[in-house]
């Protein structure tokens, strides 16, 4: 299912945020695509952690597509969209609990507003956004940051042909009336195959300290 749970806890507080963004400034490397040549290399400890976040990112992406299609399948696309409140939080939940962190969906433009963007997934995104736009490709797009010993991963989703049955520019009349009636803030149509949908966002809790 492709429908989303978020909760991921806004940690930091605005003055924190302004100090950190303040130092980090002129510092790529700090706040950097995982993936790109240009970034200093992370420490071992975080490289382990991008490989993990990475590892249930796949998982998640695997369960959400598979309940989607079987759903579709089954109860057909206004059928799947019902489906999507309840089974997509389970499996977020479950994953998370099992993967021992934190895992959810966001996105600049949203279907539900629970799964809204914090600062730094927005900005994050809008980077993402714009490097697209340049004519980078989206699939391997990462960005990650360790601060105070959490870590966070976001990793860009791009848009394909499945998706636009229900967040393209001519979804079906009847579908459309169920999804504003479901979620009448829906600014989550409209997009074209290739275009940035969202991203996978994953935290990771400071370690113990005996582990650090
Ligand atoms: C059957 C219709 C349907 C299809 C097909 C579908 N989605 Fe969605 N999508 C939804 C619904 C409904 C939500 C809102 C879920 C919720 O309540 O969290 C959603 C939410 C999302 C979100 C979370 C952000 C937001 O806007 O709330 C992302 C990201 C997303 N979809 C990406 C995709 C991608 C990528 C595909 C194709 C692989 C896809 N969707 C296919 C119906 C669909």
């Amino acid at each position: 299912m492709m429908c989303h749970f978020t909760s991921l806890k806004r940690r930091m507080n605005l003055p924190v945020m302004m100090a950190l963004l303040f130092v980090l400034t002129g510092q790529p490397s700090a706040v950097s695509a995982a993936e790109k040549t240009s970034a200093a290399k992370p420490t071992p400890e975080v490289a382990a952690k991008i490989e993990r976040a990475k590892a249930a990112i796949g998982t998640f992406k695997t369960a959400l597509q598979s309940a989607l299609k079987t759903a579709i399948k089954e109860q057909g696309l206004e059928g799947a969209i019902s489906v999507c409140n309840v089974k997509a939080p389970a499996i977020a939940a479950e994953l998370s609990q099992q993967k021992d962190l934190k895992i959810s969906r966001t996105a600049l433009r949203l279907r539900n507003p629970a799964n809204k963007a914090d600062d730094w997934e927005e900005e994050m995104m809008a980077q993402f956004k714009a490097r697209h736009k340049k004519g980078e490709p989206l699939t391997p797009m990462a960005a990650y940051k360790m601060e105070e010993g959490e870590f966070r991963f976001l990793k860009a989703i791009p848009t394909s042909g499945l998706c636009l049955k229900c967040h393209g520019s001519s979804v079906k009349p009847a579908l459309l009336t169920k999804i504003k009636s479901l979620y009448p803030m829906d600014e989550a149509t409209g997009f074209l195959a290739g275009d940035l949908r969202g991203a996978f966002s994953v935290t990771i809790s400071p370690d113990t300290l005996e582990k650090r």
